[in-house]
């Protein structure tokens, strides 16, 4: 007989690495994150009619917007307008992905409302430059919807990831020609640009995009939570892949894309250092390296009936900043639901996937 230290087994259980290891079934975490959606859409609903109700027509004085914008401005102007106005196809190309969840899909009805009201924004914007008039705008339009937006990616998890960096990346472009408009431009060619009327709505729908960008990345945080393997799949590739909706369409995009990128509103710099940058940070990743290591070492590990669950650990990535982000959110949803009364009738409590 072998002689061996009876202390062994718990010497080796001891040493075990402990991995939080996911406890829910594919059900009940699909169930929490559709519960997790909707109670963010309810409670995104009654802060946006609260704080962002604003008009496009009515909430600038556009009368007094400047008739002598420099070319470039008035350009900008035109590419932005370009990207908004295809909001019919960013609506019906989704829902239909998502239209069986109750969150998802009301809330993209929620979002294109408030996409459409920058359309027509920058719609007037254009027209009050005074360099377009209404004839062009029309012709211009029918040029650009001959084309239909396609989606890049037909699934929600990468849906949702595109999402939070292309929000991210419009809220950048306003804020930055924000800048411009403030008359704060270090670049000769928007010496004359300062503007308050422009300045005004660049500040209202980057607010517009702030937000969207935060529903968005609330939800990539809860398929990150439940669903760690998938979703830091899904971001690498969004990232690898990114590009901004419509540039493909868009007539002369490349030109447009060429004067942003003169005028330090956004090219890869912004790209990576605001865009990317910030979001993989909101999303507990250290970094671009660190979201490729993660997915070679994620992994799957057997529970007592031999199904494979999901493991937590990713190196660079961390986890315990996903979990607290998640109970926070909702902590938000069960704050608006106590408001509603809600909570009294169907409440959305956090269950934890992890031991
Ligand atoms: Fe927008
Ligand atoms: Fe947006």
């Amino acid at each position: 007989m072998v002689d061996y230290d009876p202390n062994i087994i718990q010497t080796i259980e001891d040493d075990r690495p402990r991995i939080p290891v996911g406890l829910l079934s594919r059900e009940e975490k699909d169930r929490l994150i559709e519960r997790g959606f909707l109670g963010l859409y309810r409670w995104y609903v009654a802060k946006s009619q609260e704080k962002r109700n604003w008009n496009p027509d009515l909430s600038f004085d556009w009368r007094a917007f400047r008739k002598d914008h420099s070319p470039e401005v008035v350009r900008i102007l035109e590419g932005f307008f370009a990207v908004e106005q295809y909001v019919p196809d960013y609506v019906t190309t989704l829902l239909r992905v998502i239209r069986k969840s109750h969150g998802r899909s009301h809330f993209h009805i929620r979002w294109g409302a408030e996409e459409e009201r920058h359309a027509e924004l920058w719609h007037n914007a254009v027209l009050f430059s005074g360099q377009r008039d209404g004839e062009w705008l029309r012709g211009y339009m029918g040029d650009l919807r001959a084309n239909m937006w396609q989606l890049p990616w037909d699934d929600p998890i990468h849906m949702i990831f595109y999402t939070v960096f292309q929000e991210r990346a419009t809220q950048v472009n306003y804020l930055n020609l924000g800048v411009i408009a403030r008359g704060k431009s270090e670049l000769e060619m928007f010496a004359n640009d300062a503007d308050p009327i422009l300045d005004a709505a660049c500040r209202t729908i980057a607010a517009d995009e702030a937000a969207h960008y935060n529903f968005f990345l609330e939800g990539a945080r809860l398929y990150m939570y439940y669903y760690p393997t998938k979703a830091i799949e899904a971001m690498s590739d969004v990232i690898k892949y990114f590009a901004m909706p419509a540039g493909n369409i868009i007539p002369n995009y490349d030109r447009f894309a060429e004067l942003v990128h003169k005028a330090a509103i956004y090219g890869p710099r912004e790209h990576a250092k605001d865009v990317v940058q910030v979001a993989l940070k909101n999303l507990g990743v250290a970094g671009r390296k660190a979201l490729e290591n993660g997915i070679k070492r994620s992994r799957l590990v057997p529970d007592e009936d031999g199904n494979l669950r999901e493991t937590a650990v990713f190196e660079g990535i961390d986890f315990q900043f996903i979990q607290s982000a998640v109970q926070r959110i909702f902590g938000r949803i069960e704050g608006h639901e106590r408001e509603s009364g809600l909570w009294e009738v169907d409440p959305t409590p956090f269950v934890p996937n992890y031991a």
